[in-house]
C-alpha cells in the first residue's frame, strides 16, 4: 500500500507490532467509544482498511461516526487483551490526542458491524451506507475490475476514446432518455444506449482498436441486473474475425479474475446458440450445475403414449437432492403450464423387483425395455426425480430449461465462476406486430455470409456473426462482426421495416461513412456492473453502484426525478401536460 501523505501517517491495517514505539497519526471515523472511569476512554478508529484501538483522555463530545485524527504512540496491548480478528490486534495507540474534525449527529443506522438495514434507508443515507464494510469492499472490487480492464486493453494495443453523451437515437431495442435542446427548441438529443454507432464511425476514422469504459443509458424497467444508467466495457476493432474479438475479451476477463480473485482462468468454453437452447433451454446457461436437457423424442414420442405425442420430448434429471413431495410436484406441473407447456411429466426412480424402476402416473405406459432406456438416457439412480415435457421444440426446451433453473439455482453462490461463450445467434428473433423481423442483437450485425440468400426468403433462419458472453447464468455481454457495407446495411434496414427515406434521415451519416473505405470490423461490450456484482458475490447490481436508483427509478437520496419550474421548461420550449 502506498504511504499516505496528508494528515495521516498510516492506515489502520498498517498499524502492527512492527511499529511499536513509533508515533502514528491516524484519520478516520469513530467506530466505538468505551469509557473507562472518569478520565480514560478506549476509542476504536475506523478507516476502510480496519480499526485501531486508541487509549485517550475521555471526551464526552466524541460520538460514534465523528471524523477524527488521532496522534499517539504505537504500543503493545497489555497481555491477554490481544484481538486476533483484526490486523492491529496486538497493538494500540497510547498517549493519544484526538482532534475532532467533523462531529457526527446520531446516525440512522449502525455503520460498523453487519446489522441488516432496510434498502430504502440505506439509499436515503447512501453516504453513510458507503462507509460500511460491504459497500467499501464492493466499490473497491469494482475499481479493481476497471483497472484490470484498462491494463488488459492497453496491453493489447487498444486506444481509449470518449464518445458523446448527447447523441442521436439508435435502433438497439431499448427506450431512450430524451434531452431537450435549449438552442434548438423542439429538438432533442438522446442519451446513448451504447456507443454502438459512434464506435463504428471510429473504425471508419482509423482507430482500429478502440475501447471505452462507457456510461450507457436506457429507459427500461429496472431489475436486479438492470439500471437506467450502467457502465460497459465497450470495444471495437478493425480487420479482425470474431475469434479475434473473443480472444481480446477473454484476455480482459482473465485479467479481471486475476485482479479480483487472484485466480488463473484457463480460457473460456464455447457453445453454439442452438446447442445452448437445446441442452439448457436458455441462451445464457448457468453451468454451475448440470442436469442438461436430454432428447427423448425417439424413445417416448412415437405416438403410442398420448401425453408424449408431440414433435419434441425433452427430459432432465431434476437438479435437486431433496425428495419432492406430491404437492411440490403438483406445483411444478402448474409452473410448467404457466410457462406455456401443456403439462409436465414426473418420474421418481425407485427400487423395483428387478432393480431401479419408475414411479409415475405415466409409468404404466412404459414397458420394461423403455423404462430401462429412459433411466439410462437420463443417467438416473434410485432416489432421483426425472421431468419431461412434450411439445414443439421451442416450448419444450424453454419450459424445461426454466424448471431446471427454478430447481437448481437457489442457494448457489458466485464463488464458482462459469464463463461461457455462446456463438452463432440467429440474426432475428421473431416478428414484430407489423410482421417485420426483429434484430436479435442490433441491426448492425453482419449476417452469416452463407445465409445472405435467406434474407428475402426465410429471414428467421438467417444466422448471424454474433456472440454473447455468459457468467453463471447472467448475460454479461454481447458483440458481433458488423456490417461495413452500405448496401448490406440498407438491405437489413429494409428487412426490419425501416424504409430507405427513414434510414437516410436517421442513419444517413452512417451509410455515408461506409462510402469512404470502411474497414471490416467487429466488437463487443460487457456490463461492468454485472461483472463487478458477480466478482463481489452480489445478486443485485445496485450493490456495486455508488448511487443507484430504486426499482421504481427513484433516487431516495436526492428525490430525483423532480418537477422543474415552468421558467426552466420555457427555455427548452416544453410544457408539461399533466403532473402526477
Ligand atoms: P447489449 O445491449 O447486449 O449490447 O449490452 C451489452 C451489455 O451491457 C449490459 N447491460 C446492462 N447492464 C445494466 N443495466 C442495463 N439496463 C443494461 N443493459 C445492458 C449487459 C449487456 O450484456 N452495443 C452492443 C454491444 C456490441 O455489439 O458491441 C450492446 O450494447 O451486461
Amino acid at each position: 500500500m502506498i504511504k499516505a501523505a496528508g494528515l495521516r501517517t498510516h492506515y489502520c491495517a498498517e498499524v502492527t507490532a512492527q511499529l511499536v514505539g513509533e508515533k502514528a497519526s491516524l484519520c478516520g471515523w469513530v467506530n466505538s467509544v468505551r469509557d473507562h472511569g472518569e478520565h480514560l476512554s478506549f476509542v476504536d478508529i475506523r478507516d476502510h482498511t480496519g480499526t485501531v484501538q486508541i487509549v485517550t483522555e475521555r471526551n464526552p463530545e466524541l460520538r460514534t461516526e465523528s471524523a477524527i485524527r488521532a496522534v499517539g504512540v504505537v504500543a503493545r496491548r497489555p497481555e491477554g487483551t490481544d484481538n486476533p480478528h483484526i490486523a492491529s490486534g496486538e497493538v494500540e495507540l497510547r498517549e493519544a490526542s484526538i482532534e475532532l474534525l467533523g462531529p457526527a449527529a446520531v446516525t440512522p443506522f449502525t455503520i460498523g458491524g453487519h446489522t441488516e438495514v432496510e434498502e430504502s434507508t440505506r439509499l436515503r443515507y447512501r453516504y453513510l451506507d458507503l462507509r460500511r464494510e460491504r459497500m467499501q469492499s464492493n466499490l473497491r472490487t469494482r475499481a479493481k475490475v476497471n483497472q484490470a480492464i484498462r491494463t488488459a486493453m492497453e496491453r493489447q494495443g487498444f486506444c481509449e476514446v470518449e464518445t458523446p453523451l448527447l447523441w442521436t437515437p439508435t435502433p438497439e431495442g431499448a427506450r431512450e432518455f430524451l434531452v431537450p435542446s435549449r438552442l434548438q427548441p423542439g429538438n432533442f438529443y438522446v442519451l446513448p444506449q451504447s456507443p454502438q454507432i459512434a464506435k463504428q464511425l471510429l473504425m471508419v476514422g482509423g482507430f482500429d482498436r478502440y475501447y471505452q469504459i462507457a456510461r450507457c443509458l436506457r429507459d427500461e424497467d429496472l431489475r436486479a441486473d438492470r439500471q437506467f444508467e450502467f457502465t460497459q466495457l465497450d470495444m471495437e476493432a478493425s480487420f479482425v474475425t470474431q475469434h479475434d474479438v473473443r480472444a481480446f475479451i477473454t484476455e480482459v476477463i482473465v485479467e479481471v479474475v486475476r485482479a479480483t480473485r487472484g485466480a488463473e482462468l484457463e480460457g473460456i468454453g464455447q457453445i453454439t446458440w442452438f446447442e445452448a437452447m437445446d441442452r439448457y433451454g436458455v441462451d445464457k446457461p448457468d453451468l454451475r450445475f448440470g442436469s442438461p436437457l436430454v432428447d427423448l423424442t425417439e424413445l417416448l414420442g412415437q405416438g403410442d403414449i398420448r401425453a408424449f405425442a408431440a414433435p419434441c420430448v425433452k427430459g432432465i434429471k431434476a437438479p435437486t437432492s431433496e425428495p419432492l413431495s406430491r404437492s411440490r410436484l403438483d406445483a411444478l406441473v402448474e409452473r410448467a403450464k404457466s410457462l406455456g407447456a401443456k403439462g409436465l411429466a414426473w418420474f421418481r426412480v425407485v427400487e423395483g423387483d428387478g432393480g431401479a424402476t419408475l414411479e409415475s402416473p405415466l409409468a404404466k405406459f412404459l414397458d420394461e425395455q423403455r423404462t430401462a432406456a429412459f433411466i439410462e438416457a437420463l443417467g438416473l439412480q434410485v432416489g432421483d426425480l426425472a421431468l419431461a415435457v412434450a411439445d414443439g421444440w421451442e416450448t419444450a426446451v424453454k419450459v424445461l430449461g426454466q424448471i431446471r433453473l427454478d430447481l437448481g439455482r437457489p442457494g448457489l453462490d458466485h464463488s464458482e465462476l462459469h464463463f461461457l461463450w455462446v456463438v452463432d445467434f440467429p440474426l432475428f428473433e421473431g416478428l414484430d406486430e407489423d410482421g417485420n423481423p426483429v434484430s436479435a442483437h442490433h441491426p448492425f450485425t453482419m449476417p452469416n455470409e452463407e445465409d445472405f440468400g435467406l434474407l428475402d426468403t426465410d429471414p428467421l433462419r438467417v444466422r448471424s456473426q454474433s456472440y454473447d458472453l455468459v457468467l453463471n447464468g447472467w448475460e454479461l455481454g454481447s458483440g458481433s462482426i458488423r456490417i461495413h457495407r452500405g448496401d448490406i446495411q440498407a438491405k437489413i434496414f429494409e428487412v426490419i421495416g425501416i424504409d430507405p427515406d427513414e434510414a437516410a434521415s436517421r442513419f444517413g451519416f452512417l451509410l455515408d461513412a461506409f462510402r469512404y473505405g470502411a474497414p471490416p470490423h467487429g466488437g463487443f461490450a460487457f456490463g461492468i456492473d454485472r461483472l463487478a456484482a458477480m466478482m463481489s458475490g452480489e445478486e443485485n447490481i445496485r450493490e456495486v453502484i455508488a448511487f443507484p436508483k430504486t426499482q421504481s427509478g427513484l433516487d431516495p437520496l436526492t428525490n430525483a426525478p423532480k418537477p422543474v419550474a415552468q421558467g426552466v421548461l420555457d427555455l427548452v420550449g416544453l410544457t408539461v401536460k399533466a403532473r402526477r
